[in-house]
């Protein structure tokens, strides 16, 4: 670092005393400049001053008035006090108001003036490599802290990435799966569709509708693992092919498990088969086990099956299918999740042009992707 000439600010009314000061000051190598009163002090004096030599009376601001000036000023410069003989009762007036030492005029002991002017220079140079420290230290823990958020930022889109991805590729096998069974086509689509018709009826947070919408994407998906040659044959199934069947929800939630953003999701999947009553499968939950978009997408998902054709019964029309969820109203299916779906349902199928609209935008919302 190059050395740099030390400033030193002197004010004092007396033209000699300035004179002698400024001269000894200059005889050691400092740049000097010099004021005749206090109030002149506060106009030149910049971050560059390394010491400010203050007498105390001046006419117009004294010695006292303008350290306080400058302390308003948050200056960090040393400030020594000349004081006449016989004033060394301001000694601790000055002190007290923050100056750093004194100094008595006339000045006969040039070499402790000298050792007095070093030494405040050196604390002012230890208070400016503090302050250059301190904001350098500022400094890098903003780089820091924008680097990390940056890095945060790519790992939020890169994870986010990843789950849209693994979303995709997973709604794209359960389609597969779907489209291969003529009864079963389009069921994930509609559950999913009606699952966000329930939801926003229902008024839940848009996060909910994200969550609700996934989990009815992925409702079925333990069926690809199972062997579908039974649930395609025609007529009804026996014991053991529904015993086999009642095993997707298990299934289909160990799928989802893994991944972590799905927590939710799993929770959903797992119990898309249980009842108000308990006495639904896997694990016979009942109601107060069961949160709201589970208890949604039960209903929604009977009403799907109720409605669409399977190959061993006719499907029922809406009117037939809203009945059958209220009788069952409060056993297998949530008495406020069946009377917003009634509602929603019959509302739906009635303004389907108006209603629609604002249906597919927020089912935009929530993402999805293909429309009716
Ligand atoms: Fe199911």
């Amino acid at each position: 670092m190059v050395e740099t000439q030390t400033k030193i600010l002197v004010a004092d009314d007396d033209d000699m005393v300035r004179t002698t000061v400024s001269k000894i000051l200059e005889m050691f190598g400092h740049a000097v400049t010099s004021v005749s009163d206090g109030e002149f002090v506060a106009d030149i004096l910049d971050d560059s001053f390394d010491v400010v030599l203050l007498d105390i009376n001046m006419p117009g601001m004294d010695g006292f008035e303008t350290i306080k000036a400058m302390k308003g000023l948050e200056r960090e410069i040393p400030v020594i006090f000349l004081t006449g003989a016989g004033s060394m009762d301001y000694v601790v007036k000055a002190i007290n108001l923050g100056a750093y030492d004194f100094l008595t005029k006339p000045i006969e002991d040039i070499e402790i003036f000298n050792v007095k002017i070093r030494r405040a220079i050196e604390k002012r140079m230890f208070v400016r490599r503090d302050k250059r420290y301190k904001m350098q230290l500022e400094e890098d823990v903003r780089l820091k802290t924008r680097e990390l958020e940056k890095t945060n930022k790519l790992l939020m889109t890169y994870s986010h990435s990843l789950e849209n991805a693994t979303v995709q590729l997973m709604s794209s096998l359960q389609n597969a799966m779907e489209e291969k069974d003529f009864y079963t086509a389009g069921h994930t689509i509609r559950v999913t569709e009606y699952a966000v018709l329930l939801g926003l009826a229902m008024q839940i947070p848009e996060n909910d509708l994200v969550i609700i919408r996934r989990a009815a994407q992925f409702h079925d998906i333990g069926k690809l693992v199972i062997d579908l040659s039974c649930i395609q044959k025609p007529g009804k199934l026996n014991d053991e092919e529904w015993k086999l069947i009642r095993k997707h929800p298990e299934v289909g939630a160990n799928i989802i498990k893994p991944l972590g953003f799905m927590e939710k999701e799993y929770f959903i999947v797992r119990h898309h088969h249980e009842r108000m009553d308990g006495k639904g499968y896997p694990d016979g939950l009942g109601s107060d086990d069961l949160d709201t978009l589970t208890k949604i997408l039960i209903v929604v998902d009977s009403y799907d099956a109720m409605t669409s054709r399977r190959n061993y019964r006719r499907n029922m029309t809406m009117e037939e299918a809203v009945a059958e969820l209220k009788r069952c109203s409060g056993s297998q299916f949530d008495p406020d999740c069946v009377d917003a779906f009634a509602e929603a349902i019959i509302d739906f199928n009635a303004t389907s042009d108006a209603f629609s609209q604002e249906y597919l935008e927020n089912f935009k919302l929530v993402g999805r992707v293909e429309t009716k």
